[in-house]
């Protein structure tokens, strides 16, 4: 579904290697989390996946089309949700909505029915004619969220997703990346919130100054019984900057 093969990325600002040929390979129907610190080089991996930034070394795959090779059916595969909310300010909530759909040609009456799905479920069928502008941080996020499941891609992107969330958009959130992945579909997300990563991955790869120090299921990760995930969080993590110091 998703494969990132020795990939590397070094931005010339700063001279940073942020990410440093990393591999991973995540299969159909799962939900993968990608953990790590601050700085870790999660954002800028998932800017690579999606063909925001151009890769150094390395090549990453979608459903099998290579995201530099064969960017547009790369980018159909797939829906995203990025860690800022820069959007239209200026569109109301449903042209925002309707706009996205014509990008990814979903049909008008298929349309209809997701956007009311979504509508209702995120309970923004009201705020969908007010513009963007006028919406909190958690409504931008849910808008946002709406535009890329409408196509529904196979692969579904999303870097820290559940920052500014309430909980009960958070637990709708949560359900709807269960249902994704149910229907035969695959959730790449990163997080640092270890809690929801522990409940609700398949499996979980970990991060730490562009290295992939780590990649498992939560009981492979475990390294005794009564391990959780922040602790080997932060073993792992610390490990890293000790060897380095
Ligand atoms: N546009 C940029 N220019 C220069 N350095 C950057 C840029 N974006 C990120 N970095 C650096 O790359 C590293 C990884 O950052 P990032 O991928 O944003 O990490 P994360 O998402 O895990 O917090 C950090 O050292 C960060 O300072
Ligand atoms: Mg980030």
């Amino acid at each position: 579904m998703l494969t990132i093969q020795n990939v590397s990325k070094t931005y010339s600002k700063g001279n940073v290697k942020a990410v440093d040929n990393i591999s991973l390979s995540v299969k159909k129907g799962e939900i993968f989390g990608f953990l790590g610190p601050n700085g870790a080089g999660k954002t800028t991996t998932i800017k690579m996946i999606t063909g925001i930034l151009p890769i150094d070394e390395g090549e990453i795959t979608i459903c099998g089309y290579d995201i530099e090779k064969d960017p547009i059916k790369a980018k159909m595969s797939m829906g995203f949700v990025p860690d800022t909310h820069d959007i239209y300010e200026r569109l109301k909530g449903i042209e925002y909505l309707n706009f996205i759909a014509d990008v990814y040609e979903v049909p008008s009456d298929v349309r209809k029915e997701r956007i009311d799905k979504y509508l209702e479920m995120f309970d923004m069928k009201k705020a969908a004619g007010q513009p963007i502008k006028s919406y909190s941080h958690g409504m931008k996020q849910k808008i946002i969220v709406t535009g890329a499941l409408l196509h529904q891609p196979p692969l579904w992107i999303m870097d820290e997703p559940l920052t500014g969330l309430d909980p009960k958009s958070s637990h709708l959130l949560k359900e709807e990346m269960n249902n994704h992945c149910a229907n035969g579909n695959t959730v790449f997300f990163s997080t640092h919130v270890l809690e929801v990563a522990e409940k609700i991955c398949h499996r979980i790869g970990i991060i730490n100054k562009g290295r992939i120090i780590a990649v498992g299921t939560m009981d492979e990760l475990r390294k005794s019984q009564d391990s959780s995930l922040e602790s080997i969080f932060l073993s792992l993590t610390e490990e890293g900057s000790g060897a380095d110091a």
